[in-house]
């Protein structure tokens, strides 16, 4: 007799004789008769076991075989999709037992800490929420795969023992036994070998690739993630990879999750989004615009903000829907919060029958009425106005539209919003005031700043994109520089002199020379979207075998000391 799948037995199969494996999901002994809940891969199914030496002592998550016939139930259980039916068992046989569990696997929550789930991650994987998880992550690839087949793109793998490459974190190295001294590095990105790639010809390339970033980790990183990386010949406007891009995402959602995403998606330029949304990834999902009120303070009586635009910075205001009834306590808090990131204070206006605010007293009711109007707020609204140097004041506002957006309950459940946010600047300035690529070093400047690259390095704006999804950077991408003398000219503006171009990047550069096509690409973050599709909060609740936070596997116990021959082999010495 060959296997049933226990998911597959219904209606239609009453009658018939069948064997089943899996394991014991759920168990009540009722004396003599028994109820199991079988699982496999396929779904869950009753057993009821009359009789049987063999069945007494099994526990959950022991793994059995049985025979039986299967049979109506007299009482169906509707939210079991087999629960019309029961398998009456005859033969049944323990493959392999389980020990007493850590912690309930047939629960939809977690019961244990996440320390605990990641060393037995066996067990916590059989979790239905971790197995849908993992179905699902299998799908959005399959999908993927299958529209990009489609679409001529061809899947190269490409080097994970390798050369640094600047995606902006750190290392992770790996000594070579057999050239002492020296080290591969793991990808950040398969971005120079992607470049290279379709200068080999490889016109339409795509790859489902592991990258490696040794950075702090969140709940959206991970040190060990994977990128749906992609690239093409002959790319010169955006436009043409947006427009195959949403393509794909339409047709991910669809066969995956079975929602229509209306395309085309909006295009908002990194300036725009920086002051309505204070983010270069907005969410869209709801409101709460931040409106630009400089000129209704600029040389008023109100002193602080007059100073702030005077000095070339910006007073900006952000409308709360409903929050006028907030207290003076509740708007003190809102005040510390603001404080906490970085703003001098917060002032508000509420709107009620009248106005009232915390300024009244420095700025005329007129003013007040053009705030509130300029930010769109109605009877009823909050209107909070914060001052200061305006990438300050964009930052500490658009965090505060999301948290208050959240505590309100003002995003909709369910709700899709994808954008691309476009022209980002080339460059940005480091904390330590040096100039940086705001992508990465291969990112193409846009024609008509390139007379600025060295003079005002930080107006050049880059034919750069992000693919934002409600509020979250799903992919990231550019149009690249395929003249050495551009790259060579980016990299002296990063201040990576003739030398350090050749030691680190000399056979990317040589391979310019031999008739590279224009080309340009992107790169998705696939945890970050399968998390967004089964509506997890974390990167770990998708990824089988996640890192911690801090970066360490519970289940193997990586990273781990190694032996001291094995150290000597690799020329390494631990100190301390
Ligand atoms: P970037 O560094 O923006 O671009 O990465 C692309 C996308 O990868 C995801 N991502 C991460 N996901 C989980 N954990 C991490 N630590 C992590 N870091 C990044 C994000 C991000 O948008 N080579 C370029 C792409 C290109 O230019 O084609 C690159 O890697 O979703």
């Amino acid at each position: 007799m060959t296997r049933e799948g226990c998911g597959r037995l219904g209606r239609t199969t009453v009658g018939r004789r069948v064997e089943l494996a899996g394991w014991v999901h759920r168990l009540r002994d009722l004396g003599g008769l028994l109820f199991v809940d079988l699982r496999d891969g396929s779904g869950i199914v009753q057993l009821v076991v009359r009789d049987l030496p063999d069945a007494h002592g099994l526990s959950r998550e022991d793994v059995i075989r049985v025979e039986g016939t299967v049979a109506l139930r007299e009482a169906p259980n509707p939210a079991l999709p087999t629960g019309e039916v029961e398998v009456v068992v005859e033969r049944l046989e323990i493959l392999s037992h389980a020990k007493p569990l850590p912690f309930p696997v047939d629960e939809e929550e977690a019961h244990a800490s996440e320390e605990t789930r990641l060393r037995y991650r066996y067990l916590d994987l059989r979790r239905p929420r971790l197995q849908r998880n993992l179905r699902l992550r299998h799908r959005i690839c399959s999908a993927i795969r299958q529209y990009l087949d489609a679409q001529g793109f061809i899947e190269v793998e490409t080097p994970m023992l390798t050369r640094s490459t600047p995606e902006g974190a750190r290392d992770f190295l790996v000594p070579s036994r057999l050239d002492p001294g020296k080290f591969y590095a793991l990808p950040q990105s398969p971005q120079l070998f992607k470049q290279i790639l379709v200068t080999s010809g490889v016109e339409r390339y795509f790859q489902i690739v592991r990258c490696f970033r040794d950075e702090d980790l969140r709940a959206d990183r991970q040190p060990e993630f994977t990128q749906l990386d992609l690239e093409m010949a002959f790319l010169e406007d955006p436009e043409d990879l947006f427009g195959l891009l949403e393509g794909l995402m339409v047709h991910v959602f669809r066969e995956t999750i079975g929602v229509e995403l209306p395309t085309p998606f909006p295009r908002i330029p990194y300036d725009t989004a920086m002051a309505r949304y204070g983010s270069d990834k907005p969410d869209l999902r709801f409101g709460m615009e931040i409106a630009d009120v400089s000129d209704l303070f600029a040389g008023g009586a109100f002193r602080a903000f007059a100073e702030a635009v005077a000095g070339g910075g910006a007073v900006r205001a952000l409308p709360v829907p409903d929050g006028a009834g907030r207290s003076r306590g509740e708007l003190g808090k809102l005040e510390e919060a603001a404080k906490g990131l970085g703003l001098a204070g917060l002032s508000w206006i509420k709107v009620a029958d009248g106005l009232s605010s915390s300024i009244a007293k420095h700025v005329p009711e007129a003013a007040l009425q053009a705030v509130v109007a300029r930010a769109e707020a109605k009877a009823g609204d909050l209107v909070l106005l914060a001052a200061g140097p305006a990438a300050k004041v964009a930052l500490a506002l658009g965090e505060l539209r999301l948290r208050l957006a959240r505590e309100g309950g003002l995003i909709p459940a369910g709700a899709w919003t994808p954008a691309w946010v476009v022209d980002f600047p080339l460059f940005k300035l480091s904390e330590a005031g040096s100039i940086e690529s705001e992508h990465h070093p291969f990112t193409s400047p846009n024609d008509e700043d390139l007379p600025l690259l060295e003079v005002e390095p930080l107006r050049v704006r880059a034919k750069c994109y992000d693919l934002v999804l409600n509020g979250v950077e799903l992919a990231s991408g550019s149009i690249r520089i395929h003249r050495r003398d551009l790259q060579e000219r980016i990299f002296r503006v990063l201040g990576i002199g003739p030398e350090e171009a050749e030691r680190r990047f000399g056979f990317f550069l040589r391979a310019l020379e031999y008739g590279a096509p224009p080309h340009g690409g992107i790169a998705f973050g696939l945890d970050r979207w399968v998390m967004m599709l089964a509506g997890e909060r974390s990167l770990r609740e998708v990824i089988a075998f996640p890192k911690t936070a801090t970066g360490s596997c519970p289940l193997t116990g990586a990273p781990a000391e190694v032996d001291e021959a094995q150290l000597r082999d690799l020329h390494i010495r631990v100190e301390g």
